[in-house]
């Protein structure tokens, strides 16, 4: 029996790499550096099933390619903005992604930015490494206190609720949330949050704000100029879900003039370049898109990755079909 070909665009964990090879004839990108067009589209032709990365672009002009072998691409990440699903639905492609797995670890990190940018936990390393720390001092970097402030939270889904639980439970902040497709009260009042009917008056009245929404046409550039001049001056933006939702240029004018006090982000439009207008500013936390990355959350994404295969190949459903 032949098995099917299954292609990573990327190295994964080794535990889930020799799952995998136990079941199928696994091409595996040794070199992991990320693939070309070109290399993504040879994939498909050449493949039963593909498993891009959040960062390769499965767009339509890959997809209308003449010779594409792969039945199913099995997107190893959450988001699915990457891919065109109605592309892919033209070709009779179905497509997973991996959600769950990484909400506590994405939530998490989301606390990380808040905290770290509250408190100047980038300045002040930055600091203590190029000693010049000359010692306590009363005013010495004092930062924003966390407790009892208001955290706003756009997107009250998975991950959103996640970080609610912890910032109300955790931090003692009060939680308020701006969702168009809110979850079930009950879902609601157990994380301790409080809705608020418009964007504008979320964005008005918290003290942080933390973008929880899919990347999709109706939420580019959501922070925008107008936006950021709705959110008080002592205010943090914590950008954990995808870069486009941010208007990078307006969120660079609103720090520099001292519009919004911080921002801590994990993903930028265009990634991995990041303008220098933000890495030259000191009122912003920068991490490399480490949402889902530990080693628990990287393994499991992948094993969700393989329930979907298994499933598909089975000739079932898969769990996670996204399209
Ligand atoms: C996702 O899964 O969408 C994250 O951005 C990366 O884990």
């Amino acid at each position: 029996m032949t098995l099917p070909k299954i292609t990573l665009t990327r190295r994964w964990p080794e535990a889930v790499e020799d799952q995998l090879r136990r079941t199928y004839n696994l091409d595996s990108n040794e070199s992991d550096q990320p693939m070309n067009p070109e290399q993504l589209g040879a994939a498909l032709a050449r493949s039963d099933a593909v498993c891009p990365t959040v960062s390769d672009r499965i767009d339509a002009e890959l997809l209308n390619g003449a010779d594409i072998q792969a039945r199913i691409i099995a997107s190893y990440g959450v988001g699915f903005d990457h891919i065109d699903l109605a592309a892919a639905k033209k070709r009779g492609i179905v497509v997973t992604n991996t959600p769950e797995v990484l909400t506590d670890c994405t939530a998490d990190l989301a606390m990380t930015l808040l905290l770290g940018i509250a408190r100047r936990a980038g300045e002040g390393e930055r600091h203590v490494r190029a000693k010049a720390w000359v010692g306590w001092h009363p005013t010495h970097m004092m930062g924003a206190k966390i407790t009892g402030k208001t955290l706003g939270l756009v997107g009250l889904g998975r991950i959103g609720l996640a970080v609610a639980r912890r910032a109300h439970f955790g931090f003692g902040m009060r939680v308020i949330y701006f969702d168009p497709a809110p979850p079930p009260a009950d879902v609601v009042q157990a994380v301790g949050a409080e809705a608020r009917d418009s964007l504008k008056s979320l964005l008005r009245e918290a003290d942080f704000v933390s973008l929880h929404c899919p990347s999709n046409e109706a939420t580019h550039h959501l922070m925008n100029a107008e936006r950021f001049e709705l959110m008080r001056d002592s205010a943090f933006l914590i950008n954990t879900s995808r870069g486009d939702v941010v208007d990078c240029d307006a969120l660079v004018d609103a720090l520099g003039n001292k519009q919004i006090a911080g921002a801590g982000l994990d993903v930028y439009e265009g990634e991995p370049t990041v303008p220098e207008a933000l890495t030259d500013l000191e009122n912003v936390m920068l991490l490399p898109h480490l949402g889902s990355a530990t080693l628990e959350t990287r393994i499991a994404m992948g094993m969700r990755v393989a329930e979907n295969l298994e499933a598909f190949f089975a000739g079932g459903e898969p769990r996670d079909r996204v399209g």
